[in-house]
């Protein structure tokens, strides 16, 4: 095999380590290398490096710290604090929903480390009595929705789901959809596509091998999104289905309310061109971005990026000063994405993380460092905020619309399956309640409406059973998408009635579980 081209452009461009195995790699080793190599701009990464390393030796936290400025009110939309509004941003919202005009595009390209599964995260079941996957819960969202757009308007319509995939994550998520009829979706109506890839460099900017004759590769951020949207022509189709507006989401909220019609009614009816919907934040550690202006410009800052006096700091009514928690839900409209994609993709900065990359030494011994060795660069997904011509943000409850699940189960963890499934039972929990349903235990005694918490967080007694017998608080209860998406339509089924948990509502009625023993 002739490698003196490709050994040549190596040696240009400083990378010519990455042959030292050559010679002991087999046929096949050396093809797939090959391929590889051959795919890789080197030069771009080399800038990439060079512009990464100066930004973000530029941008010290104390510095960053002295120039954000929490959102003013005027852009803020709040569900709580304009209450009277939200029927009218909802009927908006069905309305460009129901004229086809809306897309949903859910960012699934991550790669799951802290979680620490090998399969893509929308694929997990975090054990709700129906084993419903994040994937599934998702698409049944959009069926339910459009069905809610088209009574509402008395016309058929479809939301296009786009999911963004990477080299490690495309294969097993399309098998998935397919696996499972893409969950009563129409497969014309769900695209996937693939975002880019970087290699890890290390502080030198050397790609590291993580093999005698393999890269060490990782995903290019939620922010390769951009570059993505116009390399695999998703633009190209989103106008040719004539697609005005586009939700954008991260996959592992299990309570994401996909193309949430309020958010986009709002954010239409206020003329934007880019929202965030956020959740106030009300912890300074929490590992959250933060919606502010930086310089004037509106920016999320990362809680890498925060130093922790700033997180701290509060307003004069006792609240976090930056509490506009980013929950990773935007809306734009396609003018806007398009103009990103042809103009300021380029100029996005890569963030860098330093991580513990395994990388194989001279001697080709795989070594699994005890510090970090070497950076990932990222783009990430809100970094086009600052183009923006009008940009609002959204704020929403927290309980009702964020539980994401980043960890594997431990015990006091956070956002981690438990958390997970115990958030959604209790959001449908408090749907039964308020559509004038209630629970009672095997004894037909009613069960406590809001479970008490005892003294310093400790539970009540006549629940601390449950936690004994390893029973999930909240009470176990699951409303399928398909009957409701937020809430609504369930008078009929349980108004007046009482349910012995675990309750299953779904399309093909109502269940109680224990009590028919099942
Ligand atoms: C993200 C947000 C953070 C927010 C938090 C809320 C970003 C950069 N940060 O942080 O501000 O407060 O969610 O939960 O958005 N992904 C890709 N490709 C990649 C990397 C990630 O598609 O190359 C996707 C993941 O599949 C996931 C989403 O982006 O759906 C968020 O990634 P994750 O790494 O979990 O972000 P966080 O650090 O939790």
């Amino acid at each position: 095999m002739d490698t003196s081209k490709l050994a040549e452009r190596l040696v240009e461009a400083g990378q010519s380590h990455l042959l030292q195995f050559w010679s002991q790699l087999s046929p096949e080793e050396q093809a797939e290398m090959i391929v590889d190599l051959e795919s890789m701009n080197f030069m771009e990464i080399n800038n990439f490096y060079k512009n990464a390393m100066k930004t973000s030796g530029q941008t010290s936290q104390e510095k960053m710290d002295t120039r954000m400025e929490p959102v003013p009110r005027d852009v803020l939309g709040s569900i709580t604090r304009d209450h009277e509004c939200l029927k009218g941003w909802e009927e908006e919202g069905l309305r460009c929903i129901s004229e086809n005009k809306v897309a949903v595009l859910l960012l699934a390209g991550g790669q799951g480390t802290r979680l620490g599964v090998s399969f893509p995260k929308g694929m997990y079941d975090v054990g709700l009595p129906s084993h419903k996957t994040l994937f599934q819960i998702q698409a049944e969202r959009i069926r339910r929705l459009e069905q809610l757009a088209e009574k509402q308007y008395s016309r058929k319509c479809c939301i296009p789901w786009y999911i963004m995939t990477s080299g490690r994550t495309m294969d097993m998520t399309k098998k998935f959809f397919t696996d499972h009829k893409y969950f009563g979706l129409k497969e014309e109506n769900v695209s996937f596509f693939q975002q880019g890839m970087l290699p890890a460099l290390d502080f030198n900017g050397k790609i590291i091998l993580e093999g005698k004759g393999k890269l060490s590769m990782a995903p290019d951020g939620n922010g390769g999104l951009y570059r993505a949207l116009g390399t695999q022509n998703v633009v190209k189709d989103m106008e040719t289905r004539g697609i005005s507006y586009i939700h954008v989401y991260c996959v592992d909220n299990i309570l994401v309310k996909v193309a949430d019609p309020a958010f986009i009614g709002f954010c239409t009816l206020k003329g934007a061109d880019c929202g965030a919907k956020v959740v106030e934040k009300t912890n300074p550690t929490e590992a959250v971005g933060v919606v502010c202006k930086v310089n004037g410009r509106y920016q999320v800052v990362e809680y890498s990026e925060i130093t922790l006096a700033t997180a701290e700091k509060r307003s004069t009514d006792g609240r976090l000063m930056f509490s506009s928690a980013n929950i990773a839900n935007h809306f734009f409209t396609l003018t806007f994405l398009k103009e990103i994609v042809r103009t300021h993709e380029p100029q996005l900065q890569h963030h860098v993380a330093q991580k513990k990359i395994p990388f194989v030494n001279t001697q080709g011994q795989l070594i699994k460092p005890d510090k970090p060795n070497g950076i990932k660069m990222e783009k990430f997904v809100f970094d086009i905020f600052q183009f923006a011509k009008t940009f609002v943000v959204y704020e929403v409850l927290r309980e009702d619309e964020f539980s994401p699940l980043k960890n594997a189960d431990s015990q006091d963890g956070k956002d981690n399956p438990t958390t997970a499934r115990q958030a959604l039972m209790s959001l449908h929990h408090r749907w039964i309640l308020n559509a004038g349903g209630h629970f009672v235990d095997e004894n037909g005694t009613p069960i406590p409406a809001i479970p008490r918490v005892g003294p310093a967080g400790t539970v009540a007694p006549e629940l601390s059973q449950n936690l004994k017998d390893g029973t999930d608080l909240p009470i176990k209860c699951e409303i399928s998408p398909l009957v409701s998406y937020g809430g609504e339509g369930l008078e009929h089924l349980v108004n007046g009635k009482a349910f012995q948990p675990t309750l299953v509502i779904d399309e093909n009625g109502v269940h109680e579980l224990v009590k028919n023993g099942l």
